[in-house]
């Protein structure tokens, strides 16, 4: 049975039983801090059991993309040393939200494994925690499963309720007992029952897991029930398509050999059964599937994770002979295999593959030399890797630790990963020392947090706690000094968050201080940085702070734009899209997001009409502050790899939700007009898009038209009929150049004619060597075969100096070739101009770079040939 329809008999197997079909949600939660990257099945309904959530089904079955490779499931280290670990797999599953529970669960399973999947009932064996005597009775009573094929299992991780017959999705969030089902590979394989000391062999392999969702953990390790008992199920679906394929390992399915020999196919080797064909094949799914949703290679967090895979996957592959740029090529492979059932690889697949392909060229050549640090190593010391070399690798060469892990492991070496640990945290200790000493080369501080009134005001009465000038605290600043001040309650917002700081001024009426910048000094501590223009400023003074309302006007409609400008293009392009960076000032926004492609003209009006459209609606903004949790059933859009406090500011512009500090409009009719002025690549898989809003869409469009007016007069037309009239021009260009090509031939030929009396009789063979005025080659070669059929008996050679560059070509006649050769000729003469050629014994041609020996060399020809006439 093919992978295809084993996942499609299994969601037509539960839809019969009531359960709503519902899509494989992406490998990024949804906004869930507690987990990086969807492990099981059940992550999509989590808020469900937790009861924080409803759906319209209480019913539900699904096929999810799955990764472990990190947080509290993470299977990395064991792919391509088992025959059954993956960092990506599909989880079959059904779940019941406080609909059904053990019994109905079980009896499902039992049917579905042996009535559709055909499976022999004496070939599985269940396993139940060994409390749960409800589980137990329902297989050995109502199933009938032998008393010595159903296994209690109990805590046997070191913990109450630490036990394999106890799921929980992450150190915290629901989680309960559950019942195992395994299936017997038979007895040449080798390993024993669940339980048993033998357990981790291949032979009895966990097929189903079915979870009685009972309890929530929280920090504290306390379980409390769930509002209501649920149920959840997963089922890797390559370890039953090993089963019902009668295959030992999941790397022998249908799915995974096509990938294995694409593998070796694009690697050279030609041992199927090599493990590093495995780790490829396992590694491209992962690295894929997280390339489909939005993530792309960096240092950190989910990028990190996906980093890690593919250079596993590389290394491996450079084990196998391959040092060139390969694991790309194989995305096209995993399309034909799993594009069918996820449509969105299928869409993606020219992205994923540039992404990778650009990771590989980025790590291509430290893998080289990394592995060359390695072997040098390990040729002083067969058995031991020390900590400092590993992280010389990591930090120099880019080896993630699992990689050099993976290594050591192959070799039977021990890696020191406390001495790596230990290098590590010396290098943040240094990186600290080294910031530290940065801040307080800025200021030291140790006053009152600086209230920030600027989401209402712009102007405010306050007074000057601190000043500094040069870095230094000072008591007074003078006219004419630059420095820094803090008051206690400012206007002024400090650049965060993309948006720019704001300018100003600060003063009384006599005092005059212009705020160039506003910089945070610590997290809640504003610095005013800027010039004393009039007067003196000590600390205590009252003064009048009031922001350049003109300079902040621009920014926040540039900033309220680009979150409705971050909302169109997830809109248009896809929801792979995530910020990556921005900046917001007066003068423009500019985005930086996750895209693979250059943005078509089309794609550009489509954000651009969506945005325009927002602001015509002219929705108020509204900002509320709620906790993190509530923010994200607000459903707004929080970003990767940033932190955010207990309590979050939602921004509502309207259709967008996003988390945010900033300043905005009052209603997005303040905007004006919005206008993407340019798109291009910052990075592979990276694209920037910088907009402008108001009276800066308006200059803009302003000075377009006015580009647009001028190339219009200049080509004597209108605006309308430019296009076309330079489609003529174009043409006419061609048509001219055809004629000037055609004269410059005619020329030549002219030329061709004089040349023939300038030839002298060598010994009966006629030699001419001349320069021909602004010819090309091509006149060159035409000239050449005239002047042999003029000639009779002839050795020639013609040059042309066309923008510093020499052209040569030398022509013999056939009853002349047996004493000169074109090809020694036109050397003969290209040496002496700094270059060299070659051709056939009647013709040949040259280059050169030294024009001023030119006439020198074509002198010499005469005498040359003289030689050997
Ligand atoms: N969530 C359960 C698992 O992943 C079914 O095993």
């Amino acid at each position: 049975m093919k992978s295809s329809e084993i996942r499609e008999k299994f969601l037509k197997f539960f839809e019969s039983k009531g359960h709503t079909i519902v899509r494989s949600s992406p490998l990024v939660p949804g906004n869930d801090p507690t987990m990086l990257l969807t492990n099981s099945g059940m992550v999509q309904f989590k808020d469900v059991f937790l009861g924080l959530d409803t759906r319209p089904y209480s019913r539900a079955t699904t096929v999810q993309r799955c990764v472990r490779a990190g947080g509290k499931h993470n299977d990395l280290e064991n792919v391509g040393y088992t025959a059954r670990h993956h960092t990506f797999f599909e989880m079959l599953g059904n779940f019941s939200f406080g609909d059904y529970f053990k019994r109905d669960a079980i009896q499902y399973c039992w049917e579905l494994l042996t009535k559709v999947y055909m499976l022999p009932a004496e070939k599985l064996t269940v396993t139940v925690y060994f409390e749960d005597d409800e589980a137990y009775d329902i297989w050995a009573n109502e199933i009938g499963v032998p008393k010595e094929r159903i296994i209690r299992i109990g805590d046997n991780k070191g913990a109450r309720y630490a036990s394999d017959n106890f799921w929980q999705m992450a150190d915290t969030g629901p989680c309960g007992p559950c019942t195992e089902v395994f299936y017997d590979h038979g007895a040449d394989i080798w390993g024993g029952p669940p339980g048993s000391p033998e357990e981790d062999g291949d032979r009895f392999i966990e097929i189903w897991n079915l979870v009685f969702m009972q309890f929530n953990r929280d920090e504290q390790g306390v379980l409390t029930p769930l509002p209501k008992p649920s149920i959840d199920t997963g089922m890797g679906m390559e370890r039953l398509a090993a089963v019902l394929q009668h295959v030992h390992s999941n790397y022998e399915i249908d799915l995974f050999q096509a990938l294995i020999k694409a593998a070796a196919r694009e690697t050279g080797a030609l041992d199927l059964a090599n493990n590093s064909l495995k780790v490829i094949a396992d590694h491209i799914r992962a690295a894929s599937f997280l390339i489909v949703d939005g993530i792309i290679p960096s240092s950190e967090g989910h990028g990190y994770v996906l980093r890690r895979i593919i250079r596993r996957a590389l290394r491996h592959g450079h084990k196998l002979g391959q040092t060139k740029p390969f694991f790309h090529k194989l995305v096209l492979d995993l399309d034909i295999e799993m594009g069918e059932a996820y449509p969105e690889l299928r869409e993606a697949k020219a992205r994923v593959a540039q992404v990778l392909k650009a990771e590989e060229e980025r790590f291509g050549e430290t893998l080289e030399n990394g592995m060359k640090i390695l072997e040098a190593q390990l040729a002083k010391d067969a058995k031991n890797l020390d900590g400092a070399t590993a992280f010389t690798l990591y930090d120099t060469y880019g080896f993630p630790l699992d990689l050099t892990a993976d290594i050591c492991r192959e070799r039977g070496v021990t890696l020191d990963e406390e001495g790596f640990a230990a290098a590590m945290e010396q290098q943040k200790r240094t990186a600290r020392a080294a910031g530290k000493f940065k801040m307080a080369a800025k200021v030291e501080y140790a006053g009152e947090k600086t209230k920030f009134v600027g989401y209402e005001s712009l102007a405010h009465n306050t007074h000057v706690l601190a000043l500094y000038s040069e870095g230094v605290s000072v008591q007074e600043l003078k006219a004419g000094q630059e420095g820094i001040v803090v008051l206690d309650t400012t206007p002024f917002y400090a650049e965060s968050g993309g948006q720019v700081g704001d300018q100003g001024v600060i003063g009384n009426g006599v005092n005059v201080f212009e705020v160039e910048d506003t910089l945070k000094i610590q997290a809640d501590v504003f610095g005013h940085h800027g010039l004393l223009r009039e007067g003196s400023l000590k600390v205590g003074d009252t003064v009048d702070a009031q922001v350049d309302t003109v300079k902040r006007a621009r920014t926040i409609r540039n900033h309220s734009a680009t979150h409705l400008m971050h909302k169109a293009l997830r809109e248009v392009l896809g929801s792979h899209v995530q910020q990556k960076g921005s900046l917001v000032d007066p003068d423009k926004t500019r985005f930086d997001f996750s895209h693979g492609a250059p943005l078509t003209l089309d794609e550009i009006a489509k954000v651009e009409m969506i945005v325009n459209r927002e602001i015509l609606e002219n929705h108020p903004t509204q900002a509320q502050h709620m906790s993190f949790d509530d923010a994200v059933k607000h459903g707004a859009m929080a970003l990767f790899g940033e932190k955010y406090g207990d309590t979050v500011r939602v921004l509502d512009i309207g259709s967008s939700k996003e988390l945010c500090g900033g300043v905005h409009v009052t209603r997005t009719g303040d905007i004006g007009l919005f206008k993407i002025v340019s798109e291009g690549g910052v990075a592979a898989g990276i694209r920037r898009v910088e907009a402008v809003t108001g009276e800066g869409a308006l200059a803009l469009v302003q000075s377009i038209n006015r580009k647009l007016q001028e190339a219009a007069g200049a080509l004597k037309t209108s605006p309308d009929e430019l296009p076309s009239r330079i489609a003529q021009v174009q043409d006419q260009v061609k048509m001219l150049e055809k004629e000037v090509a055609a004269l410059k031939s005619k020329l030549a030929a002219g030329q061709g004619d004089e040349l023939v009396t300038k030839a002298v009789d060598v010994n009966g063979i006629k030699v001419l060597a001349a320069t021909m005025e602004g010819a090309d080659v091509t006149a060159l070669r035409e000239t050449m075969d005239k002047l042999k059929d003029k000639l009779g008996t002839a050795a020639i050679v013609l040059a042309s100096v066309l923008e510093g560059k020499v052209s040569l070509i030398a022509g013999v006649t056939k009853d002349a070739t047996g004493k000169v050769k074109a090809g020694e000729l036109v050397n003969f003469v290209a040496q002496q101009v700094g270059g060299k050629g070659g051709g056939r014994p009647d013709m040949a041609q040259a280059g050169g770079t030294d024009p001023s020996s030119l006439p020198q060399a074509l002198a010499g020809v005469a005498g040359w040939v003289g030689e050997r006439a």
